[in-house]
């Protein structure tokens, strides 16, 4: 990609925001209304997201309503540089991400973000508001609202709430039905795959894929194995869940043991050190692991670092680690496989998680929310699923006046 020049990366950027634009007909729909009614006038957007082309198109559409808008990435590895090109053409937004930058640009990019001095931020992990709460508080009074893409920096923020040290109103997008029902389940559930497979070029038939964690991420890993032939295996702490993943019909067992049998691992749980130093001296030669989990925390790298008597890069995207003379294979790095291996979610699931934002946007430029995380009102979820429903041209019933007084009324019925 650094071979091209400045006019062939833009080009490149441009056709691959163009395809993802393709098939985001609810984001299209809600950038049609922004384009006629201008809701984000006057208002100037941070955000720090994977920049890659479905969140250009999120970008764009804040821009068609008006906003200035100013990005950079939430992972060091998941920018694709020819969209942050294609960005910086656009009207209105300028973008800072960098593939593969140092923790320092990293940092750096996230403060020139909030130099055009936001009212809104949009976060993925809670970057900018960290940023904001540590060293940037002069921009808190102004700031009228952000919005959370994640499971992880919703937690972070709830315990910053909890703490009494939020000091701005945000929007748990990650909570709304129409994202995690679909992007964390489907949309992981598919995209891991889809990284896992081009970077290893392996099959997935016939192995023992061991998925840490049975949320929403972890069940679209494992359903999406169970169909590629694999054997799963789950582990959990939590046992609804961990019961959940048997009755679906996966194995289920403590980590120290599925260690011993699996063959690919993938953490999803959004905790630290799900495979570790015992785990490691268990697996069996050629294991590989990857991460799609926020933080690249669950596999603990700095263990493996350290047991291993080799470390080489054997394929793109594949470190090779020799622990007592077996081979661990660990994938980018232990970070979001599905985005730093990958292309990230497909177009269609980002549709609904991107018309949250868009609309969350909307809401918060629309409403004073006092300080605090609040949920994104039931009538954007409505809204954004009849949307894509009619976009997919299905119908659905709706309930009579018979039907809604039986279902409310608690005297009717026999
Ligand atoms: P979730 O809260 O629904 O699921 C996490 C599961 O992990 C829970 O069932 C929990 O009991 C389990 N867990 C926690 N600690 C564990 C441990 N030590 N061992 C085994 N299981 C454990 O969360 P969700 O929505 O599935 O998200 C998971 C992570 O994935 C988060 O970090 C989230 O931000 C991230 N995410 C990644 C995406 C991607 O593109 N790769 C997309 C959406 C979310």
């Amino acid at each position: 990609m650094t071979d091209l020049s400045l006019k062939e990366m833009q080009e490149s950027g441009r056709l691959k925001i163009e395809w993802a634009r393709n098939y985001m007909p609810v984001l299209n729909q809600i950038r049609a209304d922004f384009e006629k009614e201008k809701p984000l006038a006057g208002h100037k957007i941070a955000m720090a997201l994977h920049v890659e082309a479905k969140t250009a198109v999120l970008v764009e559409t804040l821009a068609a309503g008006g906003a200035i808008v100013a990005i950079t990435g939430c992972n060091p590895l998941s920018t694709q540089d020819d969209v942050a090109a294609a960005l910086n053409t656009s009207e209105n937004i300028t973008c800072f991400a960098k593939y593969d930058c140092t923790n320092e640009e990293y940092y750096d990019a996230i403060d020139k973000v909030l130099d055009i001095d936001p009212d809104i931020t949009i976060d993925d992990g809670a970057d900018l508001i960290f940023k904001i709460h540590k060293e940037r508080r002069d921009l808190i009074p102004k700031i009228i609202g952000g919005c959370e893409e994640t499971t992880t920096g919703i937690h972070r923020l709830v315990g910053m709430e909890k703490d009494g040290a939020l000091e701005m109103a945000v929007l748990a997008v990650n909570d709304a039905k129409t994202k995690f029902l679909f992007d964390n389940r489907y949309g992981t559930g598919q995209s891991a795959w889809d990284g896992i497979m081009r970077t290893t070029n392996l099959l997935v038939a016939g192995k023992t894929v061991v998925v840490g964690g049975y949320g929403w991420c972890g069940r679209g890993v494992a359903m999406r194995a169970d169909g590629l032939g694999a054997e799963v295996v789950v582990t959990e702490i939590d046992p609804v869940r961990a019961l959940e993943a048997r009755m679906d019909g996966y194995r289920v067992m403590p980590m120290e043991q599925a260690a011993e049998i699996g063959d690919l691992f993938v953490t999803t749980t959004g905790n630290r050190d799900i495979l570790t130093e015992n785990h490691f001296k268990k697996m069996k030669s050629g294991a590989i692991l990857a991460n799609a989990g926020h933080f690249n925390v669950e596999i603990d790298l700095e263990v493996l670092k350290k047991m291993a008597t080799s470390e080489k890069t054997v394929r793109k995207n594949i470190k090779e680690y020799v622990v007592g003379g077996k081979k661990i294979n660990v994938l980018a790095d232990g970070r979001l496989v599905n985005l730093a291996a990958g292309d990230g979610h497909p177009a269609e699931v980002m549709d609904m998680s991107f018309a949250n934002q868009a609309l969350g946007v909307k809401y918060i430029a629309e409403n004073k929310l006092s300080n605090g995380v609040h949920k994104v009102p039931e009538e954007i979820d409505s809204y954004v699923a009849m949307l894509k429903l009619k976009s997919m041209g299905i119908v659905i019933d709706t309930l009579t006046e018979k039907q809604r007084n039986y279902m409310d009324d608690w005297e009717e019925g026999t």
